[in-house]
C-alpha cells in the first residue's frame, strides 16, 4: 500500500505566492507525474478553493455535514473528486474557529487526520495559512516535507528568521521528524531587488539555517529553481484555468514555466518517493 508523504506550503507571510505553488504544482504532481494525490486547502481565506472553481452547490454539500472542521471533532471530512488523479478537501470560514479553540490537542489534529488518509494516495498536497500559531503548528505537525516559498519582492530575511524559529521550537517541542525543508523563491524578476533577494536566499539562509537551528541539523534544506513572475500566474489565475492548461492552450510561448515547474515538482516527487 502506498504512503504518501504530506507536503505542506507554509510561510507566516502573506501574499508570497503559498496558494499559487500549490495551484500550480497539483497538476504537475498529477497531470505530469500521474501521480493520485489530495490536496488540502488549510486556510480559511480559501484562495486555493476559490481558484479550483468547484460547483457552489457541490461545495455546500461537501461542507454541510463533512466540513474540513470535522478533523478537530476527528469525525468524517468529505472529500470532492477534483479529477480523476486529483482529491481535493476544501476550506471553510469556520476553520478559524477551529484554529482558535482551546480545545486540547487541536494542534494535532491535522497530523491525525492526513494518517488516517495517506494510504489512498502517493502526496498530501497542503496549503495552509499565513500564521504563526495553531494553523502553522498543526500543519508542520502534520507535514513530512516543507515547502517554503519566499517571494523575491525585497529581502525577507526577518520573515524567514521567524519562520525558521517557528519549526526549529516545532520540532525541537514535538520531537517532530520532518524529511527535508525545499525553499522556492517565488514572483522572481530581472530587477535589482529580486536579485538580492535571490542571493539572500541562496547564501544567507543556508547560512544562518545551519548555524542557528540546533533541533534542524539531520533536516537538509535544499533551495529549488525559482518560480519566475510572470503574468501567466495571475491571468490563468483570474479566469480559473490550470497554469499548465492556460499555457498550452492560450499563451504557448510561455512553455519555459512549464518546464520550471515540472521540474520543481519532480524534486519533490523524488524525495517523496525516496522515503515513501
Ligand atoms: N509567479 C508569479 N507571478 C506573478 N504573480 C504571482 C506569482 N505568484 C503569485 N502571484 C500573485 O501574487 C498574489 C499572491 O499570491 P498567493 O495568493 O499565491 O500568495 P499566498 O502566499 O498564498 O498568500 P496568502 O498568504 O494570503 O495565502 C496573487 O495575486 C498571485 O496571483
Ligand atoms: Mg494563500
Amino acid at each position: 500500500m502506498a504512503k504518501g508523504q504530506v507536503v505542506v506550503v507554509a510561510n507566516q507571510k502573506g501574499g508570497v505566492g503559498k496558494s499559487t505553488t500549490v495551484y500550480a504544482l497539483m497538476d504537475e504532481f498529477a497531470e505530469t507525474l500521474g501521480l493520485k494525490i489530495l490536496v488540502i486547502d488549510y486556510d480559511p481565506q480559501g484562495t486555493l478553493t476559490s481558484l479550483l472553481d468547484i460547483d457552489q452547490a457541490v461545495l455546500a454539500e461537501c461542507r454541510k455535514e463533512g466540513s474540513i472542521c470535522n478533523m478537530f471533532e476527528r469525525k468524517e471530512v468529505n472529500i470532492i473528486e477534483y479529477s480523476d488523479k486529483i482529491d481535493f478537501i476544501p476550506s471553510d470560514d469556520a476553520l478559524n474557529d477551529s484554529f482558535y479553540s482551546s480545545k486540547p490537542g487541536k494542534e494535532l489534529m491535522l497530523q491525525k487526520y492526513v494518517d488516517k488518509v495517506r494510504g489512498d494516495y502517493d502526496l498530501i498536497f497542503i496549503d495552509t495559512k499565513p500564521d504563526l500559531q495553531a494553523p502553522i503548528i498543526s500543519a508542520i505537525l502534520a507535514a513530512d516535507i516543507i515547502v517554503n516559498t519566499i517571494a523575491t519582492g525585497g529581502i525577507e530575511e526577518d520573515a524567514t528568521i521567524k519562520f525558521y524559529n517557528k519549526l526549529d521550537e516545532i520540532v525541537d517541542l514535538y520531537n517532530k521528524k520532518i524529511l527535508k525543508v525545499f525553499v522556492i523563491p517565488t514572483m522572481l524578476d530581472t530587477s535589482r531587488d529580486a536579485k538580492d533577494a535571490l542571493y539572500s536566499i541562496k547564501v544567507n539562509l543556508p547560512d544562518l539555517y545551519s548555524k542557528r537551528y540546533a533541533a534542524l541539523v539531520n533536516v537538509p534544506l535544499e533551495i529549488l529553481k525559482p518560480i519566475p513572475r510572470r503574468a501567466v500566474f495571475k491571468n490563468a489565475t483570474g479566469v480559473k484555468v490550470s497554469i499548465r492548461k492556460y499555457i498550452e492552450e492560450f499563451d504557448t510561448g510561455k512553455k519555459d514555466v512549464l518546464l520550471d515547474l515540472e521540474q520543481i515538482a519532480k524534486k519533490i516527487w523524488g524525495e517523496v518517493k525516496q522515503n515513501g
